[in-house]
């Protein structure tokens, strides 16, 4: 059903799995060469950084990472997030650029920074450049942002400063994942034709060829490779809950979240739902007297200050790496994991007894490995769709067909990065579907591309630099 979703996106333009292209129409070489600036605006956190592509796969990166204020998420105005951007990339360029600066001002030449913006959110995009926001995800929700093209709004702000930056190219992060990827490996290397994100949203992105996209593209692109990069937007895939799991826990988690209905797939797999689906399931398992779950040692029910205020009693108060504590602690007595239990629920620590951890470790167990299997349902979803896993079409694509590696997926996100064994359970999935099987998929290969989107935008925006006319307001 994922891969008929998939197809049905290419040919119109639909609520779900929307299929965004992202104007990419090639990956990168490893022999791009320049200075550029990425920015990623994901879920939780904003990352500024300056990439100096050498040439030879090498590159060299400065970066500088801050939270989102969580009030600029929902704020008023869509001038209060951008104006925070442009500021972070105002202090950035101050610390690690000002000499470019300071020569910008005065030079007559027209120089400028390229700057990749890798807006994580569901945009409909209508050039490199340019891209108008189709709905918030994640948490956020600033109403006034809809329907505007945000390289825009950012660039106003960045004009409002006096920067030398250009914003030449919008970017998904699952997009800017493959080419940092693909950039920094040997040459002889089969590129990364998908790119994943598994944290706190989940996308994957990967290279279509223009013949199957039947609906219309807007407005200019490069056709010479016979390919464009195609967003999937997977996170909203079974908004209607034909085929998804459905547990007391996702139908409640979804009942209270900023956009019922909608990201149904996300709210099963990504960073952002999972500590919140163990919180519901662990609570209902606390009021079961019968399992006794955080008693102290008298049996009593616990304090009044456990009960009120606590993480576990609040939403949303959860986050998810508690899952990969308690994947990875595997000791008999499990003092990480329950350590982590009495910081990320709040449960006193003398309420915190092996059991209960054994309890809680079964549970985002269950959780964590749906999230895998699922994600690698994706994953085999695209590959099967992108048609790589038939050498003769590879052979076609001009691709250099190697025995070892026929597709090479790029990978990023919290939870990729830190849940133990995420990839051992996608590939479960890999090779449970039957258009792959096991001899297939051990000859796909996937790659952590760490920072990737935010490096992947800076080196777009310098490829990108060279084709479009920066947006200047
Ligand atoms: C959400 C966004 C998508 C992004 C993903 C991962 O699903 O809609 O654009 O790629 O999160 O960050």
């Amino acid at each position: 059903m994922l891969i008929a979703a998939i197809e049905l996106g290419l040919r119109q333009r639909t609520p779900s799995m929307c299929q965004i292209p992202t104007y990419l129409t090639q990956v990168a070489t490893g022999l791009e060469k320049g200075l550029s600036i990425g920015v990623d605006l994901g879920g939780t956190n904003l990352r500024v950084c300056s990439v100096e592509l050498h040439g030879d796969s090498t590159s060299d990166i400065l970066h500088t990472q801050v939270r989102i204020p969580p009030e600029l998420m929902v704020a008023k105005a869509s001038h209060d997030l951008f104006s925070f951007i442009a500021r972070q990339i105002q202090d950035f360029l101050v610390k690690f650029h000002l000499a470019f600066i300071q020569d910008a001002k005065s030079d007559a030449h027209d120089q400028y920074f390229a700057l990749g913006f890798t807006f994580s959110f569901p945009v409909y995009q209508s050039a490199i450049n340019s891209g108008v926001l189709l709905n918030w995800t994640k948490g956020f929700d600033i109403p006034d942002t809809i329907n505007q093209d945000v390289c825009q709004l950012l660039q106003r702000e960045i004009d409002l400063l006096e920067l030398p930056v250009r914003v030449t190219a919008l970017v998904n992060d699952a997009a800017g994942t493959i080419i940092s990827r693909a950039y920094g490996l040997p040459l002889s290397r089969t590129r990364p034709t998908i790119g994943a994100i598994f944290g706190t949203g989940t996308n994957g992105v990967y290279l279509e060829s223009l013949s199957e996209i039947t609906k219309t593209i807007d407005g200019d692109y490069d056709r010479s490779t016979g390919k464009m990069f195609m967003s999937t937007e997977w996170g909203s895939f079974d908004n209607k809950l034909s085929v998804l799991p459905v547990t007391p826990y996702d139908t409640e988690l979804n009942e209270h979240s900023v956009n019922p209905g909608n990201q149904m797939f996300e709210k099963r797999v990504s960073g952002m739902f999972l500590g919140e689906l163990l919180r519901l399931a662990v609570l209902q398992v606390y009021y079961d007297d019968g399992l006794g779950l955080f008693r102290d040692d008298t049996g009593k029910s616990n304090t009044d200050d456990f009960n009120r205020g606590a993480p576990l009693h609040t939403r949303w108060k959860v986050d998810s790496s508690i899952l990969s504590v308690a994947e990875a602690d595997n000791s008999e007595l499990l003092p990480a994991l329950r350590e982590k239990i009495h910081v990320s629920f709040g449960v006193p620590r003398d309420s915190v007894s092996v059991r209960d951890a054994q309890v809680v470790k079964i549970i985002a167990h269950a959780i964590g490995t749906r999230a895998a299997r699922l994600a690698g349902m994706a994953v085999g979803s695209v590959i099967v769709q992108s048609q790589l896993l038939d050498e003769t079409h590879h052979v076609a694509a001009g691709l250099e067909a190697t025995r070892e590696t026929i597709v090479d997926v790029a990978v990023d996100g919290s939870v990729v990065e830190h849940y133990p064994g995420f990839e051992q359970y996608m590939r479960e999935s890999l090779r449970a579907l039957e258009q792959i099987g096991v001899e297939k998929e051990s000859r796909i290969s996937i790659g952590h591309a760490k920072d990737g989107s935010s490096v992947g935008a800076a080196i777009i925006a310098l490829l990108a630099a060279e084709q479009v006319v920066p947006n200047s307001t």
